[in-house]
């Protein structure tokens, strides 16, 4: 047979379920498109111009009509509310036990960092059977990580992080698009998803063709040595500045009286324009690091904090 098939592979956890409300949508509008289609035409040829048919138009009411009518359009729309916003956290929610993995897209190429310190272009390999949790963000304009056979696809936007998670279910070698216009080379930014068993996938770990550098964490401790953050994030609570362990994941009481919780955007951008979001108790004093420090020595020094401990709270997605 010819292979030219309708649907690319379902090859993640959420591929099957996002599938089956698609193939929904599409029947009940076919159904309802083939009804009043075909009432249409059956009206248009009872009643067309000559024909012996009644005409007297008699008045009439019927509440049962009218409960059906407001009845079944109420059921089917609740359905698919109900039912794509279960698909939907399901795709927004990272489970716990997801592995990170920083994204950073630019023009025009996929740069990738594990937590373990191997870095790859326009290639992510990883294991099947363990949800993958991308933080991703761009060096320049507006890029979409966008992977068809998980159905998954996130806009990736410069100066702030999105995040998107999946789990591949089975080996292969998946595409991975921008789906965002991003510029000339746009349709030439593409790579692969390489999905390995996990035996295979310590072995490229250990051999592979992905750079082995230092682990992200202790990468992000040297930097934040070197630019002198410990002077005033020490590691207890007599320092300048709030204490960093254990703060990936808590509620952080701000001095304008809200609060926020410390996710890796929050991280981010407290690392970037302090003044934005200033802890309740401090001064701000902290220094603005934004156009000081690169893209990817930033998800080094986020990997560092979320590496100083995590709590519970930290799990539900943007
Ligand atoms: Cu990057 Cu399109």
């Amino acid at each position: 047979m010819w292979d030219f098939p309708l649907f690319p592979e379902q090859a993640s956890t959420v591929a099957g379920r996002v599938d089956s409300l698609y193939y929904f949508l599409v029947g009940l509008t076919a159904f309802f498109s083939i009804l009043i289609g075909a009432a249409v035409a059956f009206f248009a040829i009872k009643y067309r111009r000559g024909n012996k048919a009644d005409r007297s138009n008699p008045f009439g009411e019927s509440a049962l009509l009218e409960v059906i009518w407001m009845g079944v359009p109420l059921v089917i729309v609740l359905t698919i509310f109900f039912w794509g916003t279960s698909v939907f956290f399901t795709v927004v929610r990272p489970p716990k036990q997801a592995e990170d993995v920083y994204v950073t897209g630019k023009q025009w190429m996929w740069k990738i960092q594990h937590l373990s310190g191997h870095r790859e272009i326009n290639e992510l390999h990883v294991p099947v059977g363990q949800p993958i949790k991308l933080i991703m963000t761009s060096q320049d304009v507006i890029h979409s990580f966008y992977v068809p056979a998980f159905r998954v696809k996130q806009d990736v936007l410069p100066g702030r992080y999105t995040q998107m998670w999946f789990e591949a279910t089975k080996p292969g070698r998946y595409h991975l698009f921008c789906a965002e216009y991003c510029g000339t080379q746009h349709s030439g930014m593409v790579g692969s998803v390489v999905a390995m068993e996990q035996a295979d996938y310590e072995a490229w770990l250990r051999g592979g063709s992905g750079t082995a550098g230092q682990p992200m964490a202790s990468a992000g401790e040297q930097i934040f040595m070197q630019q002198g953050c410990t002077s005033c994030h020490m590691d207890n609570d007599a320092g300048r500045a709030p204490l960093l362990k254990g703060l990936y994941g808590k509620p952080v009481a701000l001095a304008d009286g809200g609060s926020m919780v410390a996710d890796e955007q929050y991280i981010r951008e407290s690392i970037l324009r302090p003044m934005a979001h200033v802890v309740a108790g401090y001064d701000p004093v902290m220094p603005v690091y934004q156009g000081r420090i690169g893209e990817e020595d930033l998800q080094q020094l986020v990997a560092y904090i979320k590496s100083l401990g995590t709590s519970e709270a930290a799990q539900v997605g943007e």
